[in-house]
């Protein structure tokens, strides 16, 4: 065996290592509906079970003198439109990492050809094919097949419910002008969602590249079109991503869809399986979406704020500790052990002690009576009390954080809910004793009271997670 100190022809056990990798079914099926779009095919077909993948498509077909492009690794040609394959490595890379047969069998108007190839074998023999199989056409109507065999590890029901959703999602924009077919199935178009308040326009981030946004409030938030759909020809790189919403929240209340277009020679690039940008312009393309589309951010952002408010404000409220709330009167204790005295003829004192008090004779367990302390979220107290203030009260004491404040509203927009409670719960912790010692001269040390009431909250997050 010669050896060329100057070849670097990839050693065929190159294959180990990409048939090492885990088998992708989204991205295998995604690949293959690529290159069938990039041809021009309206008519796309997907069949996935557990002993083979094989998606074919009534493009023109590919001439036997040109098979090694379904097989050779890094071989890409140029095919008519706006292809988005560019590497010629998609459909291959992820046909090798499922399964170690790879079949071919493509009609043109001229001649019908198979060809296959086994992965191992190549291993032994090298990067060759054995001639194809050439016939006359076997049926009129043109079009490739393309079956990936021999699964390491064939999908699951659960994964093959993930490819038809995954499709979906990829695909939606070219489901509004083709056919595309997913175990038998006519996956439906899916058009717009409802929208008020649209914005339309064009975000250019040069000369002729740049993309066209249409934004709006969604008539009824969540679901598969919500938030950013960012799309490249037929294919959506991203769905319900927050690309261009910088850090607003409440994104599922509103659906952009992102449609990027380019000039020659300004062309967006991606990433190798399309499942994002890889481009020097994206950040800036990220900055201009978000400008031209901030005022339904913002409406967005309010809107989950007050949602957030008001859940928080419960969650807080609910694990708050037992001696936080105010005591009791010892009547209460007496109450319980005799039988009531005869009915006052009506107190003067405050109703609510009164009320507070009876309904524990029936004695349902403290959980279920309505609290005596609450925290809520309020707006307009930042400028006089900054993150909050307490307000004792006979009948319900009220911790009070400033929905303006700044540093309050930081942690109402965070997306991670558990470290935000534990913030807004210190700090109404400390507001509750800053105000409550002040004015009541008590003798504990806020600092003791704050980190044993902590800890009984940390304790309590370990034995619940
Ligand atoms: N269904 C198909 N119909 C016609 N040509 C195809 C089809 N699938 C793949 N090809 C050809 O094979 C080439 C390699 O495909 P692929 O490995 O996915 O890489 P890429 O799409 O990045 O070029 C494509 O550039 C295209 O010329
Ligand atoms: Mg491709």
């Amino acid at each position: 065996m010669t050896d060329d100190p100057n070849d670097i022809t990839p050693k065929a056990d190159y294959i180990k290592a990409l048939r090492a990798h885990e088998a992708n079914y989204p991205l295998l099926i995604g690949e293959a509906v690529d290159n069938a779009l990039d041809v021009g095919a309206t008519e796309i077909s997907v069949e996935i079970n557990t002993s083979h993948v094989v998606v074919s498509d009534g493009g023109p077909g590919v001439e036997s003198a040109r098979q090694k492009v379904f097989f050779q690794l890094g071989n890409h040609s140029p095919t008519i439109g706006g292809p988005i394959g560019r590497y010629g490595m998609g459909m291959k890379a992820q046909a090798i990492a499922a399964g170690s047969e790879l079949k071919v069998l493509s009609t043109t108007h001229s001649e019908t050809f198979a060809q296959h190839v086994n992965w191992n074998a190549v291993m032994k023999t090298g990067w060759r094919l054995s001639p194809p199989l050439i016939t006359a056409p076997l049926s009129p109507h043109t079009g490739t097949q393309v079956v990936v065999m021999k699964l390491d590890k064939p999908p699951s029901g659960g994964v093959i419910a993930r490819c038809r959703e995954e499709i979906i999602n990829m695909f939606f924009p070219a489901l509004e002008r083709c056919r595309i077919t997913f175990n038998g199935e006519t996956l439906a178009p899916l058009g717009l969602p409802e929208m008020s308040q649209v914005i339309e326009c064009d975000v250019e981030v040069r000369p002729g590249k740049g993309a066209h946004v249409r934004a709006g409030l969604l008539a009824e938030a969540g679901g598969r079109q919500s938030e950013v759909s960012l799309v490249y020809g037929h294919r959506a790189l991203r769905s319900q991503c927050d690309f261009g919403c910088g850090d607003y929240s409440g994104l599922t209340s509103m659906f952009a869809l992102v449609e990027l277009y380019e000039a020659d020679g300004e062309k967006w690039l991606l990433q190798p399986f399309k499942n994002g940008l890889k481009d020097r312009d994206s950040d800036k393309l990220e900055d201009a979406i978000e400008d031209a589309i901030r005022p339904i951010l913002e409406q967005c952002h309010a809107a989950s704020m007050d949602i957030a408010a008001d859940e928080m404000a419960e969650d807080l409220t609910a694990s708050l500790a037992p001696e936080l709330l105010p005591a009791r009167p010892r009547k209460k204790k007496l109450i319980t052990v005799k039988p009531p005295p005869p009915p006052p003829p009506k107190p003067p004192g405050p109703p609510g002690i009164v009320k507070d008090v009876l309904p524990d004779l029936e004695g349902p367990a403290r959980a279920t009576r309505a609290p005596h302390m609450i925290i809520e979220f309020v707006k307009g107290l930042h400028r006089t009390h900054g993150v909050g203030k307490f307000e004792p009260s006979r009948k319900l004491s009220r911790i009070q954080l400033a929905r303006d404040d700044p540093w309050v509203s930081y942690w109402l927009g965070r997306r991670d809910r558990e470290a935000a409670k534990s913030a807004l719960h210190m700090a109404a912790l400390a507001v509750y004793f800053y105000e409550k010692d002040c004015r009541q001269g008590d003798i504990e040390p806020f600092g003791f009271r704050l980190a044993r009431l902590l800890a009984r909250q940390i304790s309590a997050a370990r034995s619940v997670g």
